[in-house]
């Protein structure tokens, strides 16, 4: 079984520090929402994000999107072999029900994440997105990998078809991909991950890294 943590994401409530900002109580009111309820996104709120540590990075959901589609839509996500993880740069995680059907359009998925934030697990009627506090290394701890493969640019470079060598399909392999557009890691990796692969020599997309990741996998246990 493969689990795939998008690491550190830049998912996150409005910080509240610019919760204040006119611009966003505006939106917040045109969404039926207090400002603070809203997620923070860099494309909407980069005026009021000029004061924000970090802001070159932070406010990115559109990456946490795009990579739960990817994942969710695979062919390893529908053989039953594949868990999807969202660790968020405050140390929270979203655990994804492998039979989650995502909205495809961005402003919903915005909505399902206020929601989501909002009261920790939706739909409300059957939740298959759970929120809780957890920090990167105490995810891993519960999913109890049998090795956990971190992947970054200043790794150590390997083929696609190398990156599972000497793993079984009954073994349990954690793989990390920041969810976040630019810098570093946030939590400890090296000290959590048994291996830090690089997979090309420039720096990638999370969701070009994510792909690569899960169908290096299918080749490898002959999914596809
Ligand atoms: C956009 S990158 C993060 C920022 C990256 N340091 C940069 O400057 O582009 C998102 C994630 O994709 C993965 N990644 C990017 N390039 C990679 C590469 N060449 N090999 C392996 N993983 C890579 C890493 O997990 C990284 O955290």
């Amino acid at each position: 079984m493969l689990h795939l943590i998008l690491a550190d994401s830049e998912l996150e409530r409005m910080p509240p520090e610019i919760a204040v900002d006119k611009a966003i109580r505006w939106s917040a009111r045109r969404r039926g929402r207090k400002p603070t309820e809203l997620i923070l996104d860099s494309s909407f709120h980069y005026r009021a994000m000029r004061r924000l540590p970090g802001k070159e990075r932070r406010g990115r959901p559109d990456i946490v999107h795009l990579c739960l589609l990817l994942a969710l839509d695979s062919p390893l996500n529908l053989e039953g072999l594949l868990r999807t993880y969202v660790h968020t740069r405050e140390d929270r995680v979203i655990t994804v029900d492998p039979s989650t059907n995502l909205p495809r359009a961005y402003r919903r998925f915005e909505g399902l994440m206020e929601q989501l934030f909002m009261t920790g697990e939706v739909p409300p009627e059957r939740p298959l997105l759970r929120l809780e506090e957890s920090s990167l290394a105490k995810l891993i701890k519960r999913i109890g990998p049998r090795k956990t493969i971190a992947l970054s640019e200043k790794g150590e470079r390997k083929g696609l078809d190398e990156l599972f060598e000497g793993v079984s399909v009954r073994d349990e392999v954690c793989t990390i991909v920041g969810g976040f557009p630019h810098g570093e890691f946030i939590s400890d990796v090296e000290e959590l991950a048994d291996e830090i692969v690089s997979i090309y020599e420039k720096p990638l997309t999370a969701p070009a890294v994510l792909i690569r990741v899960i169908s290096s996998y299918e080749r490898r246990f002959g999914v596809v």
